[in-house]
């Protein structure tokens, strides 16, 4: 694992919250890996070997992101805001006031003004 900080100046939640962003970029990578081995081999059998397999990465991605949201701040003001919000993620990004606007009040009208 790489740490761009000395090793011993990161506290354990610091370590474990790159652990987790670590495990999530290589999930991601193995995601876009296997969907294109998917899209290009000739071969049916390895064509649903490698989906099955990017189908698990994903799940696996799912759940190194929802370790995050509980444990790393803003993960989940962000991810109420844009997940299953629908329209122009751009709009969403407004509706909310942009860089510097905290607050679930704010995040929690704009996405039931989407649900209209
Ligand atoms: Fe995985």
């Amino acid at each position: 694992m790489a740490y761009s900080e000395p090793y011993d100046a990161l506290d354990e939640r610091t370590r474990d919250i790159s652990r987790a962003i670590t495990s999530l970029r290589e999930e991601l990578e193995a995601i876009d890996w296997y969907n294109q081995r998917v899209h290009t081999t000739k071969d049916a059998e390895l064509a649903g070997v490698m989906a099955h397999n990017r189908d698990e990465e994903i799940e696996h991605a799912a759940m190194a992101l929802e370790w995050l949201r509980r444990n790393m701040d803003k993960w989940d003001d962000e991810l109420k805001t844009y997940l299953f919000s629908s329209g122009s993620l751009l709009e969403v990004e407004g509706e909310e006031g942009g860089e510097g606007t905290e607050g679930s009040s704010a995040t929690s009208l704009s996405i039931g003004d989407l649900k209209k």
